[in-house]
């Protein structure tokens, strides 16, 4: 969950830096498994959150493997319904959700131009989320996009960035994402498109940017590894 930044000795604040895999329509059982192996040996820092977010399948058996080994991981899902329980086939409601994970990823582009999410439907998962006490992980594709109230983690994620391998300017994202928080009150933003062990500190190291979600590059565990190292 979502901690306070914490202030140093010496009184210098220390920014907390969220990395957020995004595996996607990726990985069955096995496939997870042997990515969370290579983890075994990661120590937990304190001023770095590391969060996965699997399909709902693995949700829970990633739970269990993060608990059981003691694994510095928090766990999110990737979609939550908009509706409380029910009679609504095939989806999953953040009562559901919240018995295995602590965060949700909401309104992502490929959810709103796939399966046609409006605003008005995500800003519907925003609030079950909240009342089921989830943190969303609340996408938007560029300072317009309509926030809904309360959302705390925001993640600007510019269509023409994903998985393109043309990531947007640090420059840019930091004023982007300086005036999402102006505008939205949201505690942390992070950057979202194309990031890479190589690319990443340029985002990170900027003042506004408070971490990343990371698809392609969360895959391979090696290449999230120096994703979260060099953060
Ligand atoms: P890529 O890291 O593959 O560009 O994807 C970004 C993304 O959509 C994360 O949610």
């Amino acid at each position: 969950m979502i901690r306070p930044r914490g202030i140093s000795t010496h009184s210098i604040i220390m920014k907390r830096i969220f990395i957020v895999a995004n595996w996607k329509s990726h990985k069955n059982k096995q496939e997870a498994t042997d990515w969370l192996k290579t983890f075994l040996d990661f120590k937990k820092s304190e001023d770095k959150e590391v969060i996965v977010c699997p399909s709902f399948t693995i949700l829970p058996y990633l739970q269990q493997w993060i608990g059981s080994h003691r694994l510095p991981l928090s766990v999110g899902a990737q979609d939550v319904s908009p509706f409380a329980e029910g009679a609504f086939t095939g989806e999953v409601n953040a009562r559901q959700v919240k018995e295995f994970a602590d965060y949700v990823i909401i309104g992502h582009s490929e959810r709103r131009t796939y399966f046609s999410e409006t605003d008005e439907m995500v800003t519907k998962k925003v609030e079950m989320a909240r009342q089921a006490n989830l943190t969303p992980i609340f996408c938007v594709q560029g300072g317009q996009t309509p926030v809904p109230p309360g959302v705390e983690m925001v993640a600007y994620e510019p269509v023409s960035a994903i998985g393109t391998g043309n990531p947007d300017s640090p420059e840019n994202a930091e004023g982007v994402i300086r005036a999402i928080k102006e505008k939205t009150g949201a505690s942390y933003v992070l950057y979202g498109g194309s990031v890479t062990p190589e690319n990443i500190n340029s985002f990170t190291s900027l003042p506004s940017i408070d971490g990343v979600l990371v698809g392609g590059g969360s895959l391979d565990p090696k290449t999230f590894a120096g994703i979260i190292e060099n953060a």
